[in-house]
């Protein structure tokens, strides 16, 4: 079939298998380019199709060489019907892995549930034995509790108070006041049991119960903080609440692996146009901007570089992992130098529908967003048939 954009509010209904696959290829090239990371061998990513967790399997294979079992949620594709990018992605990334005699192999269904959890445990023990390293990247806006079978909704609310500023439709450019009321106590609880902690550390004793974590194990989960701009959207808003929890749960972890001499800890990276940050307020608009500035200041990364030096230059450089004071790795270090949030919250107050696109990056927002769903990307013949039904080699 012909495939083309569907958009449906902030989501794309339809994917490009190929352009997903030359993502995935391009971001392959850019680690190869930067040379081999002294990482991990072994590497379970539970997330592993989209945004960051799907760049921390790309960058512990093709530069690490590792062997990686990846988890995620995507629909598979039908007759007529596109899979959700994530499929693509791993299809893809499948085929690039046997090419180059990786072992790779990819689970698909709620990583939430026990079922999914013993199938990945069973598949370690068959396999591999043992696993260095655990990233932890979902980002869902539902979870159902395996221990109480209820199901729990996240928002995206400020705390205590109603919250008023710009935000952008990125795909019409019309910039906009917008109002979200304050939560309410069941909002920040439910936001937390799906976003936080609980669910990272159930997958880390059931790892540790069945003894597939091996010696001086690690585990990275990701956060974000951003500026005092989107804080009561974001990291003092019930996000914020689950980030918070999900940092003190790299603790609770830690204490958990010291008989293993492993570890647990979560990196701040940097705000990024995925499926996950194009659904929250506010952020599209701060994200336009920052893009930019960091552009033009030669400091802009995707995913995939974030990853990178996540990998190379913090969790495996050969000395202790560098933290700020609250024990958290900084890759968003470069979004946070006070000269380019000096430069967002100037552009912030002159952002009208008329000016932002001249002093936003809202092309490359655009064009982010569109590339995480295939379409847009160079290379990519779009008018020609492509056979929608690909398979995923190595699904479980
Ligand atoms: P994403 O939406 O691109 O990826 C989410 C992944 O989780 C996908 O692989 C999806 O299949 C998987 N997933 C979702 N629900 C699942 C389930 N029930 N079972 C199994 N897999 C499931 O998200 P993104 O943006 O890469 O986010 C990953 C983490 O990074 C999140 O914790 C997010 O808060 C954090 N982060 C995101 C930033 C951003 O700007 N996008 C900035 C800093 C941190």
């Amino acid at each position: 079939m012909i495939i083309e954009p569907r958009m449906r509010g902030f989501i794309c209904l339809t994917a490009h298998p190929a352009g997903c696959a030359q993502n995935v290829v391009n971001q392959i090239n850019y680690v190869k380019a930067q040379g081999p990371v002294e990482g991990p061998k072994r590497v379970l990513v539970i997330g592993a199709s989209t945004g960051f967790g799907l760049s921390s399997r790309i960058t512990s294979a093709f530069g690490a060489n590792a062997a990686t079992i990846g988890v995620f949620f995507e629909k598979a594709p039908q007759e007529g019907k596109t899979a959700t990018p994530g499929w693509y992605n791993t299809a893809a990334f499948q085929d690039e892995a046997e090419k180059a005699g990786l072992y790779a192999k990819s689970i698909n269904g709620d990583a939430f549930s026990d079922e999914i959890k013993q199938q990945t445990i069973a598949l370690i023990k068959q396999d591999l034995g043992q696993v260095d390293l655990v990233v932890y990247s979902l980002a869902s806006p539902v979870r159902t509790n395996p221990r109480t079978g209820v199901t729990h909704r996240s928002v995206l609310k400020p705390i205590g108070a109603t919250y008023t500023n710009k935000t952008v439709d990125f795909h019409t450019g019309v910039v906009s006041e917008i109002s979200i009321e304050p939560c309410n106590e069941e909002d920040i609880k439910n936001t937390v049991a799906v976003m936080g902690g609980e669910d990272w550390d159930m997958w880390m004793d059931a790892m540790m119960e069945a003894g597939v974590l091996a010696e001086n194990a690690l585990t990275v989960a990701y956060s974000y903080i951003g500026p005092v701009l989107t804080e009561p959207v974001y990291r003092k808003g019930t996000i914020g609440a689950a980030k918070d929890n999900l940092e003190a749960t790299a603790f609770t972890i830690s204490d958990k692996l010291k008989s293993l001499n492993g570890r647990a800890i979560v990196s701040v990276n940097k705000a990024l146009v995925t499926q996950a940050s194009s659904a929250i307020p506010v952020i599209p608009l701060y994200i336009s901007l920052l893009y930019k500035i960091m552009k033009e200041k030669e400091i802009h990364e995707g995913c995939i570089e974030q990853m990178y030096r996540l990998f190379n230059d913090r969790l495996y450089n050969g000395s202790t992992i560098p933290t700020d004071e609250k024990g958290r790795i900084r890759v968003d270090d470069w979004e946070m130098r006070t000269d380019v949030q000096d430069e967002v919250d100037a552009l912030w107050t002159k952002a009208t529908t008329e000016t932002l696109p001249e002093i936003g990056d809202l092309k490359g927002y655009k064009s982010d967003f569109l590339s995480l769903f295939g379409f847009g990307v160079d290379g990519v013949e779009y008018g020609t048939e492509v056979n929608e039904l690909v398979p995923i080699k190595g699904l479980q």
